[in-house]
């Protein structure tokens, strides 16, 4: 894809024609997949959960999608055995020459540490350009846990491992001592202490770490059949992994936090309901170095990227940004807390033309500066509001909006 210089980065590592890549996920499992994101100009892909050794949780897939809220949900779903994933790296390098190949990897066996690093091993062999340590997956022994199914001596897997940065640390630690390509690590937001978990992976020497977004948790489900689960031919509920659009504050926090705590030198990768060239700059203001995208390739394939890029450079130009590197980072020396926030006193205004009367501002429970009035506009007392602008929000005409107040 020539002609997009000012999105080539290096990063972790890596040199990568731009900075999105296919997460890993249901459309990163086949050649042809990764041939089709190689011809759409994508600039890597990480490749399909690779467990090994069986036996692991590996079923169907069973996945939903809601239009309306633009989320993802499943729990059943099929990972990569060893070979596979081997012959998939293989073939990926022949086949689609210009990705970045992630071989995104869980060793889950007896061998422990040893285990990890011959695994990452076997796929540095077959050609990965950079393993990916999955420490992210919520549905192995993550969601066990919290259904309070675990026992037995299954190895922690996923989820699991990603809370603990101690655990993270000895097996980047070993991974990195027994490859020579660059080593990713992708964690799990769950468990809360993402950012000192990344601190732990970038001590034991990764090369780039991300934040998977994803969330578990329990969809909405129909109280009069509160038995019929809301996956299709699927029986009984589940604890759900949760991707898309919605899941994109938390992973921009998860950026945002990592970026903070690890300092401007490391490389950061940004998952989480990246759905346009919008959220992409998004993330990189935020602190990503690299753009991750799953749910939106599984919906809507991987063709969009060409317009995606064409937006960005014109972004691009438009605010002077000369390369991507440029946008990085530029959110995240403007987040202040509340104490450092700084306020405009102001009120709210009624355009009495627009105003229908609906009353709806009127009922506003934290409010008591706005007196409705059945026949026009309500009563603004403008000396006890606090222009926190929920009115604005509410009134369906648009008829309100906050003044600021003339400052000395
Ligand atoms: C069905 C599905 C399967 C996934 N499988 C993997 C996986 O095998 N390995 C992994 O690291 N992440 C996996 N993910 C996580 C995604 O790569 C990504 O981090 C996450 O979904 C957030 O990004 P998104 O909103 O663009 O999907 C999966 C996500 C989905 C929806």
């Amino acid at each position: 894809m020539p002609g997009h210089e000012s999105l080539a980065v290096e990063v972790g590592g890596l040199r990568w024609r731009n900075p999105f890549l296919v997460g890993s996920g249901p459309t990163t499992k086949r050649v042809d997949q990764l041939i089709e994101a190689d011809r759409r100009g994508w600039g890597g892909a990480s490749i399909k959960l690779v467990i090994d050794p069986p036996p692991y949780i590996n079923r169907q897939p069973r996945y939903r999608w809601s239009k309306r809220d633009r989320m993802h949900f499943f729990t059943a779903e099929k990972r990569l055995t060893l070979d596979e994933g081997l012959r998939l790296i293989e073939d990926g390098r022949r086949a689609a020459p210009h990705l970045n190949l992630l071989a995104n990897i869980t060793y889950a066996g007896e061998a422990g540490l040893e285990g990890w690093a011959a695994m990452a091993g076997k796929f540095e062999a077959a050609g990965a350009h950079a393993i990916e340590l999955n420490f992210c997956c919520p549905n192995m022994s993550y969601n066990l846990e919290v259904t309070g199914t675990a026992g037995g001596d299954r190895p922690s897997s996923g989820a699991s491992l990603g809370r603990q940065p101690v655990v993270v640390r000895d097996i980047t630690l070993a991974v990195k001592r027994a490859v020579s390509v660059p080593v990713f690590c992708k964690l799990t937001p769950e468990g809360g202490n993402i950012a000192q978990v990344a601190k732990a992976a970038f001590e034991a020497g990764a090369d780039a770490v991300g934040g998977t977004a994803n969330r578990l948790g329990l969809v909405d489900f129909d109280i009069h059949k509160p038995d019929r689960s809301v996956i299709r031919l699927q029986d009984r509920h589940s604890l759900v992994c949760l991707s898309g659009s919605w899941v994109k504050p938390l992973g921009l926090r998860d950026v945002y936090e990592m970026r903070v705590a690890c300092g401007a030198e490391v490389a950061l990768l940004g998952y989480g309901g990246i759905a346009s060239f919008e959220d992409a700059v998004r993330y990189a203001m935020a602190g990503a170095d690299l753009i991750g995208v799953c749910t939106q390739t599984m919906v809507a394939g991987f063709g969009f990227l060409d317009r995606w890029i064409d937006l960005l450079e014109m972004y691009m130009v438009e605010i002077g940004a000369t390369s991507w590197r440029r946008l990085r980072d530029r959110l995240v020396r403007q987040v202040a807390t509340a104490a450092d926030l700084d306020l405009y006193a102001g009120y709210a205004q009624v355009d009495e033309d627009a105003c229908s009367a609906c009353g709806v501002c009127g009922r506003i429970g934290h409010c008591n500066a706005i007196e409705p009035c059945p026949e026009g506009a309500p009563i603004i007392h403008i000396e006890r509001c606090e222009a926190c602008g929920t009115c604005v929000d509410v009134c369906p005409q648009g008829a309100i909006r906050l003044v600021e107040q003339p400052r000395r």
